[in-house]
């Protein structure tokens, strides 16, 4: 599989081609981005940490029957992923509210939602992710219901599924965000699940403290992100001897860049 040359370059990754045309390259940058794109701050190490917690992760839902792109992990950065048409959809799951939520209708932090919340944003960084009701997307053809249904049932199988992972290890899965594509492989068009999974597109909080071990280390500016990502990985039993030394080095690696 050769790697070709860049298609697009996000936020947190960037995509190169392949040899082969339905398969492209997804690179993990240490970029570090919050508020659309207005705070933003390269931390070491981060791209490494995710590329690994996300193949974790999208591993055990192929295995349960959740369709993703996710081919295999080709090195400390990269995966190989299928090509997909991206829905210009974020679609957020909230268990337990924080965040935007709080901010917009006034909901306590922290208030544990009786059901799962499904929202959606139009993944438009220029209008900043708007929220839009399920009539936006279906007026403006974004998606049709039945696609929409789908992605609504997949979301909460989803949802379930990685708060028990989480769970068992001593984390309560907040909220997270997550993108759906449209496959290009012989003709047939499969909506899979796209992007990424890991602590920059979750919120992970520990069940006993409610430590946060996720990106509103850097959103708020709570410091430690490398250390809180690593408890994650290393919770989920991915870190082995050699890439957990890996980790405390970058974490030294950056502790050292800081001060001089
Ligand atoms: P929010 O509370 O800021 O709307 O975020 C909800 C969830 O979505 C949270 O887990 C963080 C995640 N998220 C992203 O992955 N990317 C984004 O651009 C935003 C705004 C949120
Ligand atoms: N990733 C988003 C941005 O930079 C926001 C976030 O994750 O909070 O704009």
């Amino acid at each position: 599989m050769k790697k070709g040359k860049k298609l697009y370059e996000g936020k947190a990754k960037i995509i190169y081609s392949t040899s082969d045309k339905n398969l492209i390259i997804q690179y993990f940058k240490d970029d570090a981005t919050a508020f659309n794109n207005q705070k933003k701050s390269t931390i070491e190490g981060k791209g490494v940490i995710n590329n690994r917690i996300s193949e974790h992760i999208l591993l055990s839902l192929s295995e349960i029957g959740i369709k993703n792109h996710l081919i295999k992990r080709l090195n400390m950065r990269e995966q190989l992923v299928k090509l997909v048409d991206i829905i210009p959809i974020e679609f957020v799951v909230r268990n337990i509210a924080t965040g935007s939520l709080t901010k917009r209708l006034g909901i306590e932090d922290g208030t544990v939602l009786e059901k799962p919340l499904i929202e959606y944003c139009l993944k438009d960084d220029k209008l900043g992710d708007p929220l839009i009701s399920r009539e936006h997307i279906t007026t403006f053809n974004w998606l049709d219901s039945a696609n929409l249904d789908f992605i609504d049932k997949n979301l909460k199988r989803l949802n379930d599924y990685l708060l028990g992972m989480f769970r068992a290890v001593g984390i309560k899965l907040v909220d997270f965000k997550v993108e759906y594509g449209f496959t290009h492989e012989s003709g047939k068009k499969e909506i899979i699940l796209a992007d990424e999974i890991s602590p920059d597109t979750c919120r992970l909080w520990d069940v006993i403290t409610d430590k946060k071990l996720d990106k509103d280390r850097f959103r708020k500016n709570l410091g430690d992100l490398i250390p809180a990502y690593t408890e994650v990985a290393k919770r989920l039993g991915i870190l082995h001897e050699q890439s957990n030394i890996t980790a405390v080095n970058v974490t030294k690696l950056s502790s050292i860049k800081k001060k001089k």
